[in-house]
């Protein structure tokens, strides 16, 4: 495995409407202790010093507020309708000349995510593997089920990972993976790894955080503001 000393650009999907918090506003500008979670997602990412450039994609019509918070920090777009389509909109904005070594995609939800989480996202990629996901054990039992909510199976908790952001990426594949998924039309993926997956990419896990939890819901919230407030 050959190593690399390039790049490392980070792209922010931060463009949902939050529709399971119900804020009344979108997810990623509601504020904790005074900073928006899109503010502090992008601040953790600078901050971990293994990042050298952001990219957010936000609801169109905050392109303006965002700008404006995150100063000189990132570049700023306009995501899409769903979070697939607000990565490849990013992603978009620095294909060609600018093209980094590695992509990190980090939910703007995972405000708290420590520096040591993506520290160990991106020495996995300098080590070599071409993408990496965090991820913890599982704490519950999972069923499998049908529609008429019948239980299927029960998957073994052990062999089984709950996954987190950043997820990082060599850019080529992460390029090829969405190139392949715009090919493909619309399925539904919740993470960029599934994305590499379909493509026969082989992805790694590195240790997750609990505090990289995503912000989904009002509990969420208020296990946050505790968080910040210790
Ligand atoms: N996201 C995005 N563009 C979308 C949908 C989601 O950039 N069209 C982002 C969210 O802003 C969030 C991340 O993807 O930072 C993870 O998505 P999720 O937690 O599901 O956020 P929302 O889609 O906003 O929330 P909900 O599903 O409850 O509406
Ligand atoms: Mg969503």
């Amino acid at each position: 495995m050959v190593g690399g000393t390039g790049t490392v650009v980070a792209v922010v999907p931060a463009a949902g409407s939050g529709e399971r918090l119900a804020a009344g506003i979108p997810k990623a500008f509601c504020e904790l202790d005074g900073r928006t979670l899109v503010e502090r997602a992008v601040a953790g990412l600078l901050e971990s010093g293994v990042v050298d450039h952001v990219v957010v994609a936000v609801p169109a019509d905050r392109i303006d507020q965002a700008k404006l918070v995150l100063a000189k920090q990132a570049t700023v777009v306009a995501g899409g309708a769903d979070r697939t389509e607000s990565v490849s909109l990013a992603l978009s904005a620095f294909s060609g000349a600018g093209t980094p070594e590695f992509v990190l995609v980090h939910d703007a939800a995972r405000a708290l995510t420590p520096a040591g989480l993506i520290v160990r996202v991106v020495n996995a990629l300098r080590a070599g593997h071409a993408a990496v996901v965090p991820a913890l054990p599982l704490h519950d039992t999972i069923k499998a089920v049908d529609a008429d909510g019948v239980v299927l199976g029960t998957p073994e908790r052990a062999g089984l990972r709950a996954v987190q952001t950043p997820q990082g990426f060599a850019t080529d594949l992460l390029l090829r993976a969405y190139r392949a998924y715009q090919g493909a039309g619309a399925a539904d993926f919740t993470d960029d790894a599934s994305l590499v997956e379909h493509v026969g990419g082989q992805v790694q896990v590195v240790d997750g955080d609990p505090l990289a939890f995503k912000i989904t819901t009002q509990l969420d919230l208020l296990l946050a503001k505790a968080v910040v407030r210790r």
